[in-house]
This record gives structure tokens, C-alpha cells and sequence, in this order.
């Protein structure tokens, strides 16, 4: 009766009994929408995807979902990871389908998405939305590259220092994204996509093809006519994922100095795969790996560079003694199969183990009276002169009160402060904003300070860089020793032990302790009201706690 309905309905819109009868029915999971810039070209895509599913014996429906454009949504496109999340898993166990092919890539769109389909469990392959082109700017007579988040920052300060006018500004608003495609910097969207291949949920090479090279729109019909094999041979991602593939994945993490934010989005896609994967885990990879892609914010190149030096499979090539290649991937070859023929075509970009782009590490694991449960720094994209310091704090206890601050010429600071921001977790923001790369203070930017210790419970766009310690926790919202600290508190950063230490008497914490009461507003409706009740900290993946693990969802009672 069910299939009679179904087969009725699709004839409905014109489709023939014939072309999908003993047919597998493949998912197009498309993120694209008119906010989401990134995947401006995704609509395309899909054709090409359906062009391989249909010449693969398959039978291809396109299903729209959340697009979560990065620069788009307020407060943080990280509010509603989990609901894309959830709503890919319900797309997938609700409609007749047997595998699918998700179109992503923009930051959350790829970890969200990861996660719904991971808990499903039917066969997918990952089809990431590739970087934008490369942009350069040219300034009295120099031609130098510009990279999407990368100098938006370094040119924000130059304008608020005087340096930059108003007219430049302008100028390079038009200039700086120049095609659709995700940021061309290791920010948090490479970073994603290259994990997820490095998972072996992608087909090889595909996280470095730009967006708008015609290698793209093939590379989506191969994933169009793999899909279909997939779903014969079974190949789902239980099948796929375990804890050498997740190793695998920190190892490239390390390997590209990704984004911070990965220390969130990987745990909670393990944990959707029931594998523990913990920070201190991350940091043991951190220290085993040395920064080999020469990208920015902690290089000086971009992810079309990094296309024509080999991409992630020469990469991974380079650190193959570090990984686990017996892994199955999507191409149901193992991991070291897939970059066997793989070479390094520039090492400029991707350096010789023995050269590394630079002797810091990728990523630290801080603890401490101040972070109980870890923080998180990237020293990589960081100063080395801050790698241990001790300094005065200044305590913002929200967003709005830091900027107002931050621009007020006689603000008591100097370049040896610790500014601190909290209230921005997980529960206190909501939704943990990329609010921690704090901007200098204006009086201080035009002394020519460019970097300062700066703290926070928030994350920090992957695409920017600096010494920001990051997703301290627990966080402040739920009383943790972040929201203790008062200004003119003495916290110190040492890096090599690992060691984040507020200097301040334990009976004297208790005291404040005593006094505290939380500042997170409680929502009381809607979906954030849920995602306050059942958010994890970010030493936990910020997924929901009911949606962790690999239990099984009863599938609803249907006649
Ligand atoms: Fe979409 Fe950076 S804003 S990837």
C-alpha cells in the first residue's frame, strides 16, 4: 500500500513507474540558499550529482536544508549546528530514501550535517562546496594575497589604527570574497571539509578543489555515481568510521594547523560514531605532528595553492607514518590505497616533515584553576613572545560592554593586559559565538600593538589568529572559575606546561563563589530553550546529550 502510494505520488510530478522502480532512491542534501554565499554555485552541483546517480542506475531527489551562511546568522551559526543536525537525520529516516550525497562546506554545514547523517547510519559521501578563488591587493605598487577572514582582520585594525581609509575599506568589501566557495584560508570550513576526507567520507582530493574550477561540478557527478555503489555494497558510516580513521583526522588537523574549532566539531562527530575522542588526545596529535601546510592565518598561501600542490592526499602522503591507512573510505579502498600515486607539486606549500612551517604546534590543551576541563590555543597562529606571560586582567562580563570598552581612548590597558571576555559559552552567549579573538583596543592599536593574551568561554573564527585562549571550561554561565575573575587579577599562560593559572587565593574564590549568580539570560521558548537544557560543554563537543552516542531512534509506527 506504502509503495503503491509512493510510486503514485512520484508519477504525480511527471516521473516515470519505470525510472525508479528497483532503483536506489539517493538524497541530494543541499545547504544552498540565497544567505549562504559560500554555496552560491550548490544548485548547480546538484545537477551534476544527479547527472552520476542517474548514469550509475540510481534515482536522485534533491532535499533542501538549513544553510547556515557563517556571516549570516545571528548570533553564530553554532546555535543551530545541532538543529541541522537533527534535521538531517529526520530528512533521512522520514523519506523514502537509501543513501544520499550532502552538498556543504561553509563552517557548521559540515560538522551538522556529518552528525545527523553519522546517526542515521545509511550510506553517504560527503561533496564539500571547495574554497573561493584566490584575491590580491595591490597597495602602492605591492601585490599581495588576501585571504577571506584572514584580512578582513588584518585590515579592520589597519582602519582603526588610521592606516586604511574609509575609501580602501570600501573597496576591499568588493574584493576580498571574489567567488562562491568557501574561505580560502584554513579557517574553519577547509578545515572541516579536509577532515571529513581525511575520515575517508569524501572521494579523494576533493576538500582543495576550488568551487568554480570545472574539476568541481565533476568531481560532484563522481559522487553522484559512487553513491550508488555505495548503497549496494552497504557501505555505511558504521562501516567506515573508527578510531584510527578519528586519529587520522587529528593528525591532518595538526598537519594543516586547522581551525580550533575543530576541537569542538570532531568530538561531537565521534561521539555521534561512538568513538571517545578527548582534548588530551588532541593535544598528544598536537605534539606529534608538526604544521606542514603553509596556509594562512598560519602560513602565507591559500587553498587554491594548496589545490595545485597535491591537496589533502599529497598531505597526508607527507605524514603517512603517522596515520592509520588500513581505514575503508567511500572508494571502499583503504586510506593508503587512495593516496598512493598522491605527490607534492609545490613545497612551498605543503613542506617535508623535516621543514615545517613553523616549530609551534597547531594546537595546546591548556588546564588549570581556570579551566578545569581544558581550554584550547593555537600557537601556530599565535605570538611567540605571549607563550608565557602573566599579566593584569580586564574583565568584560559581556559583547556589547567589551566593544564599547575597547574603543574608548582612555581605557586603563596596556599591552601587557589579560583581556577577558565571558558569558560567552555554549549556555551564557547562547550558543558560543566566535567572539574570541578580542579586537585591540583602539588607543593601543594606534601605538602599534597588534596581539595581547586575550581569554573567553567563546570560540575564535578559524580564519583569524592570535593569543586566545578559547572554550575555557566549564564555562562562565554555569559558574565556572571564569566567572571568578575580577580585573586586576594576576592570570598566567604558559603554554609549554600546558598551564592556565588565575592567581588568586582559594579562600578568596570561595568568597566569590558564595556571591555568584549567573548573567545567562533563560530562554523560555523556542528552540534555544532546548539547546540551553541540553548543550555539552565545548571539552565535549557541544552536541545535545540526548543525541549523543549510536543508540537507535524506534522508527515511528507507519501503516
Ligand atoms: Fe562560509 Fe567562511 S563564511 S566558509
Amino acid at each position: 500500500m506504502r509503495g503503491f502510494a509512493h510510486r503514485q505520488r512520484m508519477q504525480q510530478q511527471g516521473i516515470r513507474r519505470e525510472d525508479i522502480m528497483d532503483r536506489p532512491m539517493v538524497a541530494i542534501i543541499n545547504t544552498w540558499s540565497d544567505l549562504s554565499p559560500c554555496h552560491a554555485h550548490l544548485r548547480e552541483r546538484a545537477e551534476a550529482v544527479k547527472r552520476g546517480v542517474l548514469m550509475a542506475g540510481g534515482y536522485p531527489v534533491e532535499l533542501p536544508a538549513m544553510s547556515l551562511g557563517e556571516v549570516m546568522v545571528k548570533p553564530t551559526t553554532m546555535l543551530y549546528r545541532n538543529l541541522l543536525a537533527m534535521e538531517v537525520e529526520e530528512l533521512l529516516r522520514s523519506l523514502p530514501c537509501d543513501g544520499a550525497v550532502i552538498l556543504a562546506g561553509c563552517d557548521k554545514t559540515t560538522p551538522g550535517t556529518l552528525m545527523g547523517a553519522i546517526s542515521m547510519d545509511l550510506p553517504f559521501i560527503f561533496c564539500p562546496a571547495g574554497p573561493m578563488l584566490n584575491d590580491r591587493y595591490v597597495r602602492d605598487g605591492v601585490s599581495r594575497i588576501v585571504g577571506a577572514g584572514t584580512h578582513t582582520r588584518i585590515f579592520w585594525d589597519e582602519y582603526q589604527a588610521g592606516n586604511i581609509d574609509a575609501n580602501e575599506m570600501e573597496h576591499l568589501e568588493s574584493r576580498m570574497t571574489r567567488s562562491p566557495g568557501t574561505c580560502n584560508t584554513m579557517g574553519t570550513a577547509s578545515t572541516m571539509t579536509c577532515l571529513t576526507e581525511a575520515l575517508g567520507l569524501t572521494l579523494p582530493g576533493a576538500s582543495a578543489i576550488p568551487a568554480m574550477d570545472s574539476a568541481h561540478a565533476r568531481m560532484a557527478t563522481d559522487c553522484g555515481e559512487r553513491i550508488v555503489g555505495m548503497i549496494w555494497e552497504d557501505l555505511k558510516p558504521s562501516r567506515l568510521l573508527t578510531k584510527g580513521s578519528f586519529d587520522n583526522a587529528m593528525a591532518v588537523q595538526m598537519a594543516l594547523a586547522g581551525s580550533t574549532n575543530a576541537a569542538i566539531h570532531l568530538l561531537a562527530v565521534a561521539r555521534r560514531a561512538n568513538i571517545a575522542l578527548t582534548l588530551d588526545a588532541m593535544d598528544t596529535m598536537a605534539r606529534q605532528v608538526p604544521v606542514l601546510a603553509n596556509l594562512f592565518p598560519s602560513g602565507d598561501r591559500l587553498m587554491e595553492d594548496f589545490y595545485y600542490a597535491g591537496g589533502l592526499p599529497a598531505l597526508m602522503e607527507v605524514i603517512r607514518s603517522k596515520l592509520s591507512t588500513s581505514e575503508m573510505t567511500v572508494t571502499s579502498r583503504t586510506v593508503g590505497e587512495n593516496i598512493a600515486a598522491a605527490k607534492v607539486l609545490d613545497p612551498v606549500v605543503i613542506r617535508p616533515l623535516e621543514q615545517p612551517v613553523t616549530s609551534a604546534e597547531a594546537l595546546a590543551v591548556l588546564k588549570g584553576n581556570l579551566a578545569p576541563n581544558g581550554a584550547v590555543i593555537k600557537p601556530s597562529a599565535a605570538s611567540l613572545k605571549l607563550m608565557q606571560h602573566t599579566g593584569r586582567a580586564l574583565v568584560f562580563d559581556s559583547q556589547p560592554e567589551m566593544l564599547a570598552a575597547i574603543a574608548d581612548e582612555s581605557l586603563d590597558c596596556d599591552e601587557n593586559t589579560v583581556l577577558v571576555l565571558r558569558n560567552a559559552g555554549p549556555i551564557g552567549a547562547p550558543g558560543m559565538p566566535e567572539w574570541g579573538n578580542l579586537p585591540i583596543p583602539k588607543k593601543l592599536l594606534r601605538m602599534g600593538v597588534r596581539d595581547m593574551l586575550r581569554l573567553s568561554d567563546a570560540r575564535m573564527s578559524g580564519t583569524h589568529y592570535g593569543t586566545c585562549v578559547l572554550h575555557i571550561s566549564p564555562e562562565s554561565a554555569v559558574g565556572g572559575p571564569l566567572s571568578l575573575v575580577e580585573s586586576g587579577d594576576l592570570i598566567e599562560l604558559d603554554v609549554m606546561s600546558r598551564k592556565l593559572h588565575l592567581h588568586v587565593e582559594e579562600t578568596e574564590l570561595q568568597r566569590r563563589r558564595a556571591n555568584w549568580r549567573s548573567k545567562a539570560f533563560d530562554y523560555q521558548r523556542g528552540f534555544v530553550h532546548l539547546y540551553q537544557k541540553h548543550v555539552t560543554q565545548a571539552h565535549e563537543g557541544c552536541d545535545f546529550d540526548f543525541m549523543q552516542g549510536t543508540q537507535t531512534t524506534p522508527e515511528p509506527v507507519i501503516f
